[in-house]
């Protein structure tokens, strides 16, 4: 999603790049080819919006993505919407077959609320939309690959938004109302349940929300609410359908790496990781809940100097702390990018205040060097290796769910090969903390295909397969990268030097 990064990058950058390149390469004592763990299940993420299409076909109702795209026509620059995103309402069965052509064991996707429950609540099953689910999980499970689903991925019917949407306290009761209706429709075969794809960014980041008006209230009152909400869900499973699914359920949180720009900066670079992405791990990771300790004294502290009656960040109850505190059977991980991270006197002013960032007190920023014109992905491989090592120390080893990761390119065709060099750099990096001990069970690639991309609309590409847009019938073609995710599923073997032989249709390799 959207990066809030400052620009101003110092004269002596290049000395740090220098020492991180160092660093980098003592980190990765590569082979050419690494084993993956036995019993490791690869796979790749879609959501609802991003694919589906079909926006207002078959009794679905409108989500915020759907009235704001239509309500301001051009509200991405390219005025793209989701109203057809890739088809896949229509093409499911293909997506299954591109599943099988590259031997995912699981396909992680999610469901439009607005498409099951079109008043918002359990009053009224859509059965069409039910029936799209179910085809789909079924298609999938007659070849064996495994259904994996969210519950939430940025599509909050609007009828919510108009009462205020995650900043509303009843909405942890009406997404919970929504998990159970999941739960019991589609959880005799669905395992795996990620409540809410990155609360942050539900928060503080997503256009459609609009919470960036009001920051430094509206998105610590959806930062309280989204973990009540996902609280709340993990509890009707609990004490509802543990016992008779016998699944498990976990959060899906978003966890870039902040380097520091000096040794100086250290305590910078944690502040943005506390706030990021602390402020959702601690109250469902940590021993003690609740939000962390420096983020609640902070916030505390500029609230009084602010004139404000009590902290802007709103409190947990005793039982909402326990309710939260450990509600996840796994962490799910969505890692794209690292960033440097750095607080000086120039900071002064720069934020608008009352604000989150002005809390965060903290300014990021991608060094030059990293960027290329082909795309927002930097490959920044250790930065992954180090977040999934500060998870392993600060959260007690959790098991943790690649649930993304991925390579956005703005230029697009199937010679991917940058893609490939980045999955390469990743995995290798993932599988480096993973011979450390970090307890990671699964990886999960963004995307299957092209789709819609929130800030770029359709610029952005991050499938394995390309999808064709402009003739009418949204063909899917492998890329590059297809070939190679294929290889390493079918090896169970990292391979850095592997090249694709594209000469080879990748249905006719099966
Ligand atoms: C989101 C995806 C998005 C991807 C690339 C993740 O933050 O979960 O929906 O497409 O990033 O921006």
């Amino acid at each position: 999603m959207l990066q809030i990064n400052g620009d101003n990058v110092k004269s002596h950058l290049l000395l740090i790049l220098c020492a991180i390149t160092l660093s980098t390469a003592e980190l990765h004592k590569d082979t050419q080819t690494k084993k993956f763990p036995d019993g490791f299940l690869f796979g790749a993420s879609t959501s609802a919006y991003q694919i589906e299409g079909a926006w207002n076909v078959d009794g679905k109702s409108e989500n915020i993505w759907d009235h704001i795209t239509h309500k301001i026509p051009c509200f991405l620059s390219n005025c793209d919407t989701g109203d057809v995103a890739a088809n896949s309402y229509y093409l499911y069965k293909r997506d299954v077959e591109m599943m099988r052509e590259l031997g995912l064991d699981f396909y992680r996707f999610s469901i439009s609320w607005t498409r099951i429950l079109p008043t918002s609540f359990p009053d009224k099953i859509n059965e069409a939309g039910k029936n799209y689910y179910n085809n789909l999980i079924n298609e999938m499970l007659k070849y064996n690959i495994t259904p994996m689903v969210t519950l939430y991925h940025g599509d909050l019917p609007q009828k919510l938004q108009q009462i205020g949407g995650w900043t509303n306290p009843e909405v942890s009761k009406w997404f919970s109302d929504y998990a159970r209706v999941a739960f019991e429709l589609f959880g005799d075969r669905v395992k795996h349940w990620f409540t809410l794809n990155e609360p942050k960014e539900t928060c503080n980041q997503d256009y459609a929300t609009g919470f960036r008006d009001l920051s430094g209230i509206a998105d610590y009152l959806c930062a309280k609410n989204v973990l009540l909400a996902h609280g709340k869900a993990y509890e009707v499973y609990n004490n509802e359908f543990r016992a008779s699914q016998n699944g498990n359920v976990g959060i899906v949180v978003s966890v870039k790496w902040y380097e520091p720009e000096t040794e100086k900066e250290i305590d910078a670079a944690e502040d943005v990781a506390i706030f990021e992405w602390g402020q959702f791990i601690h109250p469902i990771f940590s021993e003690t809940g609740d939000f962390p300790k420096k983020m609640k004294e902070r916030i505390a502290k500029k609230s009084a100097e602010q004139g404000f009656p009590s902290s802007r960040l709103p409190n947990f109850s005793p039982e909402e702390v326990e309710l939260v505190r450990g509600s996840a059977d796994f962490f799910g991980l969505n890692h794209y990018s690292t960033c440097i991270a750095y607080r000086n006197e120039s900071i002064n002013g720069l934020y608008e205040s009352p604000s989150y960032h002005d809390d965060m007190n903290v300014i990021t920023y991608t060094p030059n060097d990293w960027k290329s014109t082909e795309s927002a992905s930097t490959n920044v491989s250790w930065g992954f290796y180090k977040v999934l090592t500060k998870i392993r120390n600060d959260y007690g080893n959790p098991p943790i769910y690649i649930t993304e990761n991925g390579f956005n390119s703005e230029i697009g065709g199937i010679l991917d090969d940058n893609r490939m060099s980045y999955l390469k750099s990743y995995l290798n990096a993932m599988l480096d903390a993973i011979s450390e001990g970090s307890d990671i069970r699964l990886y999960s690639i963004w995307s299957l295909m092209d789709n819609f991309e929130w800030g770029t609309g359709y610029k952005s590409k991050y499938g394995l397969y390309e999808v064709n847009y402009t003739s009418g019938k949204f063909e899917r073609v492998p890329r590059k990268s297809a070939y190679f995710y294929r290889n390493v599923l079918k090896t169970r073997v990292l391979d850095i030097n592997f090249e694709p032989d594209m000469s080879v249709p990748i249905c006719e390799e099966n």
